[in-house]
């Protein structure tokens, strides 16, 4: 039997920040492609990252937010309600990368153009399925914040 090392709770500084987060909110993140951004669960200080390639150390003290902070308690976010109603909500690994990316660009640029949105989107990856009901979705949030939701 080999031998066993005892665990410390505190996170080596080389670790990730994803299961940091996992144990210290109780949440679920998603990051099945870090490298091209397809599931980032992050925003930190207001910016996405990916969750699984952030190390546990660049996120102290900082501001994080994953998918589970958007909603104002029971009230979705606008773009959590644009996404279920115009179909932008798709899978579990994908949706709330998109959704808090799309939260940092709106943050930003509330009134993006379309190519603006595609290009701020870019790494933000699907496999399954096409773009055309994610940025509707963006889009018509967009929108609605403007009029103040
Ligand atoms: S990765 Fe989420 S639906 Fe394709």
């Amino acid at each position: 039997m080999a031998p066993t090392t005892p665990m410390s709770r505190r996170p080596s500084p080389e670790a990730a920040a994803s299961p940091a987060i996992r144990r210290k909110l109780g949440v679920v993140l998603v990051d099945p492609l870090p490298v091209v951004r397809a599931g980032i669960s992050l925003l930190v200080d207001g910016r996405p990252v990916s969750a699984c390639t952030t190390l546990a150390f660049e996120v102290r003290d900082r501001s994080v937010m994953t998918i589970e902070g958007l909603a104002d308690g029971g009230k979705l976010h606008p773009l959590q309600e644009a996404f279920i109603e115009y179909g932008g909500f798709q899978c579990g690994f994908c949706t709330p990368g998109m959704i808090l990316a799309a939260k940092a660009l709106l943050d930003e640029n509330p009134n993006p153009s379309e190519d603006e949105l595609k290009h701020f989107m870019h790494g933000n990856i699907c496999r399954c399925t096409g773009y055309k009901k994610i940025i509707e979705s963006i889009m018509a949030a967009a929108k609605k914040m403007r009029a103040g939701y």
